[in-house]
């Protein structure tokens, strides 16, 4: 059973009752059959990252704090569903890209970013929470982000290996977003890393990374989960929320 590239089809809601109860059951159990072969291959973690979002300041307090800092105009959001965020966001010119609900474009990120030739101060990544998707986000918000802008990623750190899958399975989902931002760790032109709120928020700077991992590796998709739970703090740049000021600042 392949792991990756799910039809992202569970962002539509399915007119009947039976066919959302199939694929809920239908989920669970190739998370169940993934957890199992991990457990063979070395990529299961029974582990729980012991963190309470809820006590902590959110994605609206840091981006809103860094546009009332820096005087950020230019805002996009990518992924917006009931637009909870973009609503929450205090500036003059903003653009949300989902295609299927909120925001004010409608079409996928990858339209978005084909098409576009402005550049922005801030870009929110909250789409498509798989691999190949959130890496391509990146590199094309990084082509289109004023040098002094930053991009927020959400969904950095799962806090155990069902939240982790390439597909919903039940609870909180962050998809392996957390590979593709690995994997931006370790280059050497943008200086990346993950403030310790709102269920992880990467941060991007267009600037030479001060200390960029070294990872023996060049298929961040393959990545253990069980790898990641020990080396997280290394792997993302792990920091607080006054860090992570700091180093946006920097
Ligand atoms: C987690 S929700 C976004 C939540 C929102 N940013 C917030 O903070 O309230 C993810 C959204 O991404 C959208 N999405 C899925 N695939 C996408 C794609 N390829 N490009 C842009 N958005 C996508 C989905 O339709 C869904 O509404």
């Amino acid at each position: 059973m392949t792991k990756q590239a799910e039809n992202p089809e569970f962002y539509l809601k399915k007119e009947s009752y039976l066919s959302r109860k199939f694929d809920k059951i239908s989920r669970k159990m190739r998370a169940r059959y993934f957890a199992l072969e991990g457990q063979f291959n070395g990529d299961y973690s029974s582990q729980t990252i012991n963190i309470n979002w809820d006590e902590q300041p959110t994605r609206f307090d840091l981006i809103n704090t860094l546009v009332a800092k820096h005087n950020y105009k230019k805002y996009v959001e990518i992924g917006c569903s009931t637009d909870a965020c973009f609503k929450a966001i205090a500036t003059e010119d903003k653009i949300g890209v989902d295609p299927f609900m909120g925001g004010t474009h409608r079409m996928t990120s990858d339209e978005f970013f084909a098409q576009n030739n402005d550049k922005f101060d801030i870009i929110f990544i909250d789409g498509l929470h798989q691999y190949e998707q959130v890496k391509r986000d990146m590199l094309n918000a990084v082509a289109a982000l004023n040098d002094n802008g930053v991009i927020i990623v959400h969904d950095c750190l799962p806090k155990n290996y069902y939240a982790q899958l390439p597909f919903p399975s039940g609870g909180d989902w962050n998809g392996d977003v957390w590979k593709a931002f690995v994997e931006m760790r370790t280059l050497a032109h943008i200086d990346c890393a993950v403030c310790l709120i709102d269920h992880g928020l990467g941060i991007i700077k267009k600037r030479r990374s001060n200390n960029p991992l070294q990872l023996d590796t060049k298929d961040f998709l393959s990545l253990k989960f069980k790898d990641f739970m020990a080396n997280h703090r290394i792997w993302l740049n792990v920091k607080s929320y006054d860090e992570a000021l700091e180093f946006i600042n920097l």
